[in-house]
């Protein structure tokens, strides 16, 4: 199958080339393809007439977000919007990755896919309009809302925590909010699984995670327990989301439920804490 895959050097991107290898794939950086040109991407998609579209793209600055909403709606709405046209025209599938960011995180339980969608900031608004943009264009289109996404490339929490224990005795994270951390290569290695079984009978919104939840003051445990043993972990903080101001306000539950995701494509998952050993080890 010929596979057309944007943002391959971002996290997810990267780590689809890698797990989608034995397909014929097209991958896209930035370079060869500027999502804010929607002329360009309906070229590129003219030009390699892919059998399937992945976008793991995005703008991902969730902060920064706040000060260029245009960008953000620009890469986040249109350029989907474009691919999902596309894809439509050519009657083909559609992958596209969304988040956590567009629920508020009020709810008590875990977020199933139907729910109410109330983003908090610029980012989680540029996202929720491109499901809602793919959606109203229909056809072969999958939207995976994921969370919490590390990975051994790019910027993340996971990368972010083993540097910070280096460099410092003691740290403190939030514990107020909870999530799923989601690495990378689960997210491959489930698409891949999913991209045999794409038929017009499924597509819609899934929630793309692994089993179980934590805090950040918890990933942040088991990531520096895993990769630091010179740190003492007494000495790392539970603290408040008040007590670390951020720009954009986050949710205070991101807990997407993943049960719809299993029963449809028959998956089964690992939890969280599997899926960071998996990465560990591949790092070592
Ligand atoms: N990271 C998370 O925690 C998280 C959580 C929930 C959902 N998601 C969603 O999951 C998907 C994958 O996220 P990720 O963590 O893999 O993102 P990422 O590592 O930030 O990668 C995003 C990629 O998009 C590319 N990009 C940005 N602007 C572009 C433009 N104008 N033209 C072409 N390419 C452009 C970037 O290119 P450069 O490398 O050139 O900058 C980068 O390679 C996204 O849809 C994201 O919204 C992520």
């Amino acid at each position: 199958m010929k596979i057309l895959i944007t943002g391959v050097n971002g996290q997810v991107g990267h780590a689809l080339m890698q797990e989608l290898i034995k397909h014929e794939l097209i991958g896209l950086t930035r370079q060869d393809c500027d999502l804010t040109n929607l002329d360009q991407i309906r070229q590129v998609i003219d030009q390699h007439q892919p059998d399937l579209i992945i976008n793991p793209a995005a703008y991902t600055k969730v902060d920064q977000a706040e000060d260029e909403p245009e960008l953000a709606f620009q890469i986040n709405r249109d350029a989907p919007r474009v691919m999902a046209e596309k894809a439509r025209e050519y009657n083909i599938p559609f992958i596209h990755f969304s988040t956590d960011y567009v629920f508020n995180g009020e709810k008590e339980a875990a977020y199933v896919e139907d729910e109410p969608t109330h983003p908090l900031g610029v980012y989680g608004q540029s996202k929720c309009a491109g499901d809602e943009a793919i959606q109203e264009v229909g056809g072969l289109t999958y939207i995976l809302r994921t969370s919490w996404v590390y990975s051994n490339i790019g910027h993340n929490f996971y990368l972010t925590m083993k540097r910070l224990s280096q460099e410092r005795d003691e740290l403190k994270v939030v514990a107020d909010q909870i999530g799923v951390p989601t690495s990378n290569v689960f997210i491959a290695e489930q698409i891949k699984r999913i991209i045999p079984q794409l038929n017009q009978n499924n597509t819609g919104v899934y929630h793309l995670v692994p089993d179980g939840s934590c805090s950040w003051y918890e990933f942040a445990k088991q990531i520096i327990g895993h990769t630091n043993p010179q740190f003492h972990l007494e000495h790392l903080h539970a603290i408040q989301t008040h007590e670390f101001p951020t720009k954009t306000k986050r949710p205070a539950n991101s807990v997407l439920s993943n049960v719809k995701i299993k029963q449809v494509f028959d998956l089964n998952f690992s939890d969280w804490q599997r899926c960071l050993s998996q990465v560990i080890a591949e790092e070592q």
